[in-house]
């Protein structure tokens, strides 16, 4: 299952090339999508086919996680970042993007209506992910169980460390967030997870050694029927290189 492309790049125009088909073959498709620097690349290069682009008046968004306490227009709100990177570049409509609020009075209700509303849409076609540098896949940190549907989860340690680089002082990185659960992940009919970068190499690598189990939640899609990860060569350079497949 692991794929290891040339670069960042190439995964980008892999990933672009695919999302297209896939709309052009199911223009109500529903797609997961998810956020953070690796996936600014493959953004950037579907904005790049912009005109090849099919009819996107039926397809539908999900977003993977948002942090609690963030408002929409905070500019590290993923809210923020799908309008900036994706949503307002491809006109979509505000009917046509989901993404958990973290915002919200009542964040129990919220979570509930989050994983319905991607049922009551038919469940998702396809879901994009990114991976934390301890497994964790949206936000299910180490030890989420499998059959979790969303949820309100405590940022670990970890995660406050690495993702604290994106604002202004640590004390600004929230401490909460909202997550679609390992369920609904695991309930998307493709998956594809992407990882880039030395600093990923050995969660690769802890990653291709671990069974499926919640203390890696990435681990997890080595029971999913349709799951692939994408590599670069940094990422891909501590695991055996039987367990590659390269992708020129
Ligand atoms: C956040 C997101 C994850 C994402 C991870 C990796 O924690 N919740 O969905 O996969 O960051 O981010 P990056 O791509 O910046 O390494």
């Amino acid at each position: 299952m692991f794929f290891v492309f040339p670069s960042p790049d190439a995964i980008a125009e892999h990933l672009a090339q695919h999302l297209l088909e896939l709309i052009r073959n199911k223009p109500d498709c529903r797609l997961g999508l998810a956020t953070g620097s690796t996936m600014e690349p493959v953004y950037a290069r579907l904005l790049q086919h912009k005109d090849a682009c099919p009819d996107l008046s039926q397809l539908r968004t999900f977003n993977l996680d948002e942090y609690i306490g963030l408002p929409a227009k905070h500019p590290q709100s993923y809210h923020y970042y799908m309008c900036q990177h994706l949503f307002n570049h491809l006109g979509l409509d505000k009917t046509q993007i989901n993404l958990p609020n973290g915002m919200c009075s009542n964040l129990e209700q919220e979570c509930a209506n989050y994983s319905a509303t991607i049922a009551k849409a038919g469940g998702l076609d396809f879901q994009l992910l990114g991976v934390g540098t301890n497994g964790h896949i949206g936000f299910n940190e180490p030890g989420t169980p499998f059959d979790s549907l969303t949820h309100v989860i405590e940022l670990s340690a970890n995660t406050r460390l690495d993702n604290s680089r994106f604002f202004d002082s640590p004390k600004e990185m929230p401490t909460h967030a909202i997550t679609m659960g390992i369920k609904d992940i695991m309930d998307a009919r493709e998956v594809i997870l992407v990882a880039t970068g030395e600093h990923k190499a050995e969660t690769m690598n802890l990653l291709y050694r671990s069974p499926a189990d919640p203390a890696m939640p990435a681990s997890v899609l080595k029971l999913h029927p349709n799951a692939r990860i994408y590599l670069d060569p940094a990422a891909a350079s501590r695991l055996p290189e039987e367990a590659l497949y390269h992708v020129e």
